[in-house]
């Protein structure tokens, strides 16, 4: 889209992150921005913070993973601002375990709110902006959707799976010469509360993995923080780039050259029929 004006945005998982980020942007470009999220007195701040500073904000409480909770989260959008030109599908948790240890609970949270998020976001929202003839949505993967690393199975495979309908989608719309826009967001590691996640787990999905961390891996913890506060990326950059990618309609949007190795490594073993890169090349240097 290459002007955004008075139409309106909406940004799931909105209320902390990558999402408040993008929707502050987008929102200072004169933007109506609603943010989406299950946080309640999380949303209302941020909503409020936005106020704040003049910009045109409203916050919705939505369970990405219920659609019937993203239908009602339509309607409202619907009646306040209009049906939403601009749709960031962000809403997201993080979610560490080995494959041999991750209980169904835990995939059915991580599935149920990073790739179902996307799903229902699709569903409901894909036919109103095609009806409009223009738009641009935004789907929030990760770099954990292109290389896969020990203890981030699920997480990475809801990542991969985003990847998979993020560029299927661009690829449709191409197909039928559509003026809406595309665009997969691949963030390495950004300075969030998405490792904090557990905050957001239902009680009915609340597993023995989620709570029980003995003293060596609240130290790993502990070094995984300090590194990420000095290190990770802001999220006010990511959005920077994700507002510079709506408007030139670029569908990769990569955070970090440094994590391109490991994708192109991955790429070659495919081509060539080699073994996995291994030892797989840290994301971090603790
Ligand atoms: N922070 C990183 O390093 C990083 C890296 C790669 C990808 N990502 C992706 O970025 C996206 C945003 O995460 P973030 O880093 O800003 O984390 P964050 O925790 O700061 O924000 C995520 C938001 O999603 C909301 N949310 C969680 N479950 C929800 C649900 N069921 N329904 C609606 N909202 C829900 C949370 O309340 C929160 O406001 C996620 O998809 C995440 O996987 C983050």
């Amino acid at each position: 889209m290459k002007e955004l004006n008075k139409e309106t945005a909406l940004i799931t998982g909105g209320a902390s992150g990558i999402g408040l980020s993008i929707g502050k942007r987008l929102a200072e470009t004169g933007m109506k921005v609603v943010l989406a999220d299950i946080e309640v007195p999380v949303l209302e701040e941020a909503v409020a913070e936005l106020k704040g500073l003049g910009l045109e904000v409203m916050g919705v409480h939505c369970d990405v993973r219920d659609m019937g909770s993203v239908e009602e989260m339509k309607n409202q959008v619907e009646e306040a601002f209009g049906n939403p030109k601009i749709v960031c599908l962000n809403a997201g948790v993080g979610f560490g375990s080995s494959i041999s240890e991750a209980t169904i609970s835990d995939w059915e949270w991580v599935i149920g709110v990073n790739l179902w998020g996307v799903i229902n976001g699709l569903h409901t929202f894909l036919p109103a902006i095609k009806e409009m003839g223009e738009g641009h949505i935004v789907m929030t993967a990760s770099i954990a959707g292109h290389v896969s690393v020990p203890n981030l199975g699920p997480y990475s495979a809801t990542k991969f799976a985003v990847v998979a309908i993020a560029e299927t989608l661009r690829k449709e719309l191409l197909t039928e010469n559509s003026e809406i826009g595309v665009s997969c967001l691949c963030p390495g590691f950004v300075s969030t509360n998405i490792f904090t996640s557990e905050r957001n787990r239902p009680e009915n999905l609340l597993s023995k993995s989620s709570s029980d961390l003995t003293d060596e891996e609240l130290l790993q913890r502990e070094a995984f923080m300090e590194w990420i506060s000095s290190n990770a990326k802001e999220p006010s950059e990511v959005a920077e780039l994700v507002h510079r990618a709506i408007l030139d309609n670029r569908f990769w949007i990569f955070t970090d050259d440094q994590h391109l190795d490991g994708l192109k490594s991955r790429h070659s073993s495919i081509v060539n029929g080699d073994e996995l890169p291994w030892p797989a090349p840290p994301l971090i240097d603790l």
